[in-house]
């Protein structure tokens, strides 16, 4: 007896992210069937089980799961074009900073910035992702600082996915900078962050994560285990921006509170890795964001690998450090610059990158998983790292339905 589902996609290469001893978990010449948003089966040839009234061929090419950029920060106001024109005439990303542009430049062009207009630039970046075949995306705030702000941003970043069909998840980023009217008393904005809007947002489910920079133009280890106690009390899964420009063993520290990713990394002390092995934790590389602030020092690839630690790869799209809004280029610059295979990057932008949101329902094509995924014209996966801006899928589902 035959059942019937929604969908089915046959004669296909999968590059399914399962590990089953093939490459990309390569299965070859499949089918795959699709019920309720969810994959109900994956296998070599027909399916004889199931039928359906939607079956595509295809053709022969490739399934990847729908991509997933791990770490953005795509809500922001104005743009800062000025700033990267001083830094082309040698002024540095930190001088910038202390000299009050960098993020606090942002955090004032936000807070000017209506939720109308937020929404709609948000929009456009968050469209070149979804062309490439993006299919969920998280979103930080951070821009705002201030309560009212940083809710306004996170409330915009749950709105996209009421425009786009796109999964989004937002994390909350206070601890981005220390805003101009906390500079004399930085612990007082800690308060504000732990006492006020932490629990808030947990309240309100505005985010499921709370970031954090460690640096020394960002926050001190003291100041970010002070953030990591709040988050845990109140629910929140933990992420850290660390080891971007110096190292401040931030990711040692965050590791110790079983964070989800840490982030940046290239000035991670290999010491340091068997913290984040022991943990779990993601270590998400941001290529765009080293290619953009030409930076020299890279993140310890080769000892990361040998921990067998899951790398993610995003774009970190943002305004100050990574103007990308390109997650195929981000990987080819991960490739490039970081020499990572084309398949660490595509399990960077899939199941790595589901394992960085905490999410184990997305990055991967095995049954009762989500039906999110893209159809490729390419002969091999390899060519989703090797141009630039040359690819785009041929088509999308996201729970199945298409897009
Ligand atoms: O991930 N490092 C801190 N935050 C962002 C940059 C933010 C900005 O410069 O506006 C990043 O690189
Ligand atoms: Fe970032």
């Amino acid at each position: 007896m035959t059942s019937t589902c929604d969908l089915i996609i046959e004669n296909v290469h999968l590059a399914s992210m399962q590990t089953n001893g093939q490459p990309y978990g390569w299965v070859k010449d499949a089918s795959i069937g699709v019920a309720d948003g969810k994959i109900i089966f994956v296998g070599n040839g027909q399916n004889r089980q199931y039928d359906s009234a939607n079956r595509v061929d295809g053709n022969g090419r490739w399934l990847t799961p729908g991509l997933i950029d791990c770490h953005t920060h795509l809500v922001y106001g104005g743009n800062r074009a000025e700033e990267f024109e001083k830094r082309l005439q040698g002024i540095s990303y930190a001088d910038l900073a202390k000299q009050g542009g960098g993020i606090q430049s942002t955090v004032n062009a936000t807070r000017a910035a209506s939720a109308e207009d937020l929404l709609t630039n948000a929009l456009k970046r968050a469209r070149r992702l979804l062309e490439e075949g993006v299919t969920c995306i998280e979103v930080k705030s951070g821009y705002g600082l201030d309560v009212q702000t940083e809710l306004r941003m996170l409330t915009v970043a749950r709105q996209l996915a009421e425009h786009l069909p796109i999964h989004v998840t937002a994390t909350y980023l206070g601890a981005h900078t220390v805003p101009i009217e906390y500079k004399h008393d930085p612990e007082a904005y800690i308060d504000l962050i732990c006492k006020t809007i932490i629990p808030r947002i947990a309240k309100q489910k505005l985010a499921n994560c709370v970031d954090v920079f460690c640096e020394t133009i960002g926050f001190s280890l003291p100041q970010c285990q002070r953030i990591f106690e709040a988050a845990k009390a109140n629910h929140l899964d933990i992420k850290a921006h660390v080891e971007q420009l110096s190292d401040m063993r931030g990711a040692r520290l965050a590791a110790k509170y079983g964070a989800l990713s840490v982030d940046h990394l290239e000035y991670l002390n290999p010491d340091d890795i068997p913290f984040i092995q022991q943990a779990g934790t993601v270590a998400v590389l941001l290529p765009g964001a080293f290619y953009f602030l030409n930076e020299t020092t890279k993140p310890p690839i080769e000892a990361l690998r040998k921990h067998g630690i899951p790398m993610a790869v995003a774009t970190d799209l943002n305004p100050g450090s990574s103007p990308v809004a390109s997650l195929l280029t981000a990987m080819n610059m991960a490739c490039v610059m970081f020499a990572i295979t084309p398949e660490e990057a595509l399990r960077g932008v899939t199941i790595n990158a589901a394992t960085a949101l905490g999410m184990t329902n997305k990055g991967i094509l095995t049954q009762g998983k989500d039906a999110d995924m893209c159809l490729w014209d390419i002969n091999h996966p390899s060519e989703l790292v090797y141009g630039i801006n040359q690819l785009r899928p041929q088509s999308v589902w996201i729970a199945g339905k298409h897009v």
